[in-house]
């Protein structure tokens, strides 16, 4: 039927149907709806999607439901960046048939997806749909053809998309994910990212503030702006500067954050706008990647190890006290015991609040799969660098932690904590501060005084509560 066709970016596959199925949910009895559970794995911007098919489904017909068994549409939203986030996946979709009724529709949607196309259909038989980021407008049509047996693929990409019109269905509590851009054009050469989201690019400046003034008149006070590279953000008219100075607008928007930004696109104007724009949160997540300027050469970063301590440096002089947690990966092709060594160093130098460290994972289709052989880091090799670099990390953060206790600090109370005891509660500067209280206060900010700390997380004692601010509008 489908043959071995590649799940290339940029193909489509629809099996040809003589007769479009009609679409038969029932839009008025609640106990008849059709169910739907979502699974996902990888970035922000995954979960994001998650919220925009959650929203379209419900939208379409289709009851959301927070356990897949017995649900009549199981979607599993995908990650590629690692093999490990794969393989995590197709052990997950084995496990999933045991949650499938007979007549249970399952469908593999986001970046795993994008990437195998047709593959994933031959290779799993339960799984009827395969849908790639840029083709979610059409899973309702999708779904209801699979509902009478029809098993389709969409991995076309669609460089305008921006699901303008869906209305997400939102599941971070607190806070909001906003999605201001979508794809990337970097083409760091360790990356899948690229080939999975297609080409960078932005929605309008006004629809963005659109959205976040609707999320703020929900009662939610914080977003979080994401993109691959969020900072290259350019709607044509306006650059990232721009839309942070726009969020500044937002009447009752108390935290604005975004993630992640890419070093090189760190100008004048957006770090002026960052410092000046009162509810920007003193906190970036830098990806760093590598400390050695050989090393970023050869995953074309398009920075040195000077220029990404000159950003940081250029940040630091306009908000001395922002705080910085980067992303690095280890066992790079090449890398030896010396670049590592400059890794470490630039670890120390900037001071990360904390970092997200990986291990080398060869992605099919990237660049950095025509690397010469010989320059393959030994996984023992990787794996002990990894512990030396997470132990770093944790040390610097522990004494920089150590060093801030007594401090009195705003927080935003989020959730109950895992072990049910304790509010968990953020700074704006993005530390964990457990405080005594109950639910009623989520979503409050307290004044907090910091007691005492893990090395990571911290205990607080609380010493007011925040007046609520007046909802906008
Ligand atoms: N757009 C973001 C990152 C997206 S992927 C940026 O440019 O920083 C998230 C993180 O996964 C990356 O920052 C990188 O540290 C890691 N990563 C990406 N590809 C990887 C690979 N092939 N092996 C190991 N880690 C990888
Ligand atoms: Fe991947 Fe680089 Fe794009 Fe980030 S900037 S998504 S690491 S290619
Ligand atoms: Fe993974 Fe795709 Fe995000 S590969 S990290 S889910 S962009």
């Amino acid at each position: 039927m489908h043959g071995r066709a590649q799940g290339h970016p940029g193909r489509s596959y629809l099996p040809s149907s003589p007769r479009l199925p009609q679409l038969t949910v029932q839009m008025t009895d609640s106990a008849t709806l059709p169910t739907v559970y979502i699974e996902t794995y990888g970035c922000q911007m995954n979960v994001s999607d998650s919220e925009l098919m959650l929203g379209k489904l419900a939208a379409s017909g289709y009851q959301p439901v927070d356990k897949p068994d017995g649900a009549d549409v199981i979607l599993v939203n995908t990650c590629a960046v690692r093999d490990h986030a794969e393989q995590r996946v197709i052990g997950r979709l084995g496990e999933l048939k045991r949650h499938m009724n007979p007549n249970t529709v399952v469908g593999v949607t986001g970046c795993m997806a994008q990437r195998l196309g047709p593959q994933l259909l031959e290779q799993a038989r339960h799984v009827s749909l395969v849908i790639g980021p840029d083709g979610y407008r059409a899973l309702p049509e999708l779904l209801a053809g699979a509902r009478h047996g029809q098993r389709s693929v969409v991995v076309e990409f669609d460089s305008e998309e921006h699901y303008e019109d869906f209305q997400p269905r939102r599941t971070a509590g607190v806070k909001a994910w906003i999605p201001v851009q979508r794809g990337c054009d970097y083409r760091c050469t360790y990356c899948i990212v690229p080939y999975t989201r297609g080409p960078e690019r932005s929605r309008k400046l006004d629809d963005v503030v659109r959205e976040v003034r609707a999320v703020v008149a929900d009662g939610i006070s914080e977003v979080v702006l994401l993109g691959q590279t969020v900072n290259s953000y350019t709607d044509g008219e306006h650059d990232f500067a721009d839309l942070l100075r726009a969020m500044g607008r937002v009447d009752g928007l108390r935290r604005v954050r975004f993630t992640s930004p890419h070093p090189n696109d760190f100008s004048d104007r957006v770090i002026a706008a960052m410092a000046e724009v009162p509810n920007v949160c003193g906190h970036v997540h830098l990806p760093m990647q590598s400390g050695s300027s050989r090393t970023l050469k050869r995953m074309l970063r398009r920075y040195s190890r000077e220029e990404y301590l000159d950003c940081v440096r250029r940040m630091r002089e306009a908000m001395p006290a922002l705080s910085f947690t980067t992303d690095i990966i280890v066992g790079f092709p090449g890398e030896t015991e010396e670049d590592f060594a400059e890794t470490l160093s630039a670890v120390s130098e900037v001071g990360f609040d904390d970092a997200y460290t990986f291990k080398f994972s060869l992605r099919d289709g990237t660049p950095a799969t025509r690397l010469p052989a010989e320059l393959t880091v030994p996984d023992e090799v990787a794996g002990e660098r990894l512990q030396r670099l997470i132990h770093l990390v944790r040390d610097g953060a522990r004494q920089r932690n150590m060093g801030i206790i007594g401090r009195h600090d705003e927080v935003l109370v989020e959730k109950v904590s895992r072990r049910g005891e304790l509010l968990q509660t953020r700074t704006r500067d993005f530390k964990t501060v457990l405080v005594p209280g109950d639910e009623s206060l989520i979503g409050q900010y307290l004044d907090v005084q910091l007691t005492g700390t893990t090395g990571s997380t911290f205990t607080g004692a609380v010493i007011q509560r925040r007046r609520p601010l007046p909802l906008a509008g």
